[in-house]
């Protein structure tokens, strides 16, 4: 998903066959993939009503491997994994893998987390569980938009994105609309979410000023099978309240700035 736009089936088969012609590998972020899958099955022509595995089988052929945080599709706390189909390359990474992770039967990931992902990968491609996970992320988004609270669409498969430009459209971006917007649902309603905008973008390394992204946007990111309908209910309920008192919301001023992913740990303060 680049970009948080899902693959088709369609333009992977153009890539395959680019990376063919050029002779160069396609190594897939998957840690989305069984969400991109189900996007194919509601959104390409003639996928629909196919199972979200079969359709996920093919996307993955048309790649050489995969890297994949098991954190998101695969229902597990911990891990991840590097699939190749390439023995050489295969056998190169289990060697890397000793010397930076441990043996993988029992390095990085104890032998429950992997027992537990083996599970999560198994159940993550059901037809059943893909519906209800992106279902509610569904609900979600048009719950907000009902008191028109401006949002991103199309409604993602694992958050509901805000649209802070246009909510907070009143405050410059050098004064991180989007980063107050996430302070003041967290003020108003306890919901914890992130920003996407320029605090994220971070900094030019040559001119040291900051980026200024196109959107600045909150995400409201969804862990699976963890919130009900009522925990989507407060929080759509919470995003209205703000919108409702949006023009007495002031910018922020960036007061401790790490050296490094500022969105992890910088400070604010209100202007
Ligand atoms: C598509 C995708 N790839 C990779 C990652 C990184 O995963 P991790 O935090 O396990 O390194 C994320 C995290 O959000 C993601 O969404």
């Amino acid at each position: 998903m680049a970009g948080g736009q899902p693959i088709s089936l369609a333009n992977l088969r153009e890539v395959r066959l680019f990376c063919d012609q050029h002779s160069l590998r396609i190594i897939l972020d998957a840690t989305r993939a069984v969400e991109n899958a189900y996007f194919i099955q509601q959104r390409e022509a003639g996928q629909e009503g196919r199972p979200v595995k079969d359709i996920l089988k093919e996307l993955c052929s048309y790649t050489d491997g995969c890297t994949v945080s098991g954190k998101k599709d695969a229902l597990v706390n911990i891990g991840g994994w590097l699939a190749v189909n390439d023995d050489q390359v295969a056998e190169e990474a289990r060697n890397l893998v000793v010397v930076y992770e441990g043996l993988q039967t029992y390095g990085g990931m104890a032998g429950r987390d992997m027992e537990a992902m083996a599970r999560g990968i198994v159940e993550s491609v059901q037809d059943d569980h893909i519906r209800a996970r992106v279902g509610q992320v569904e609900y979600l988004g048009k719950k907000i938009e009902d008191a028109g609270v401006p949002i991103v669409q199309p409604i993602g498969g694992h958050a509901v994105y805000l649209d802070a430009k246009t909510f907070l459209s009143h405050i410059p971006q050098d004064e991180f609309a989007a980063q107050r917007l996430t302070a003041e649902l967290y003020v108003e309603g306890g919901i914890r979410a992130m920003e996407r905008g320029i605090v994220s973008a971070g900094r030019d390394p040559t001119t040291g000023d900051h980026r200024r992204p196109k959107l600045e946007l909150v995400r409201l990111a969804l862990p699976r099978r963890v919130y009900t309908q009522a925990h989507m209910d407060v929080t759509a309920e919470t995003t209205w309240a703000v919108y409702a008192r949006r023009k007495e919301i002031r910018g922020l001023r960036m007061v401790y700035e790490p050296k490094y992913l500022r969105f992890f740990q910088a400070r604010f303060e209100p202007l």
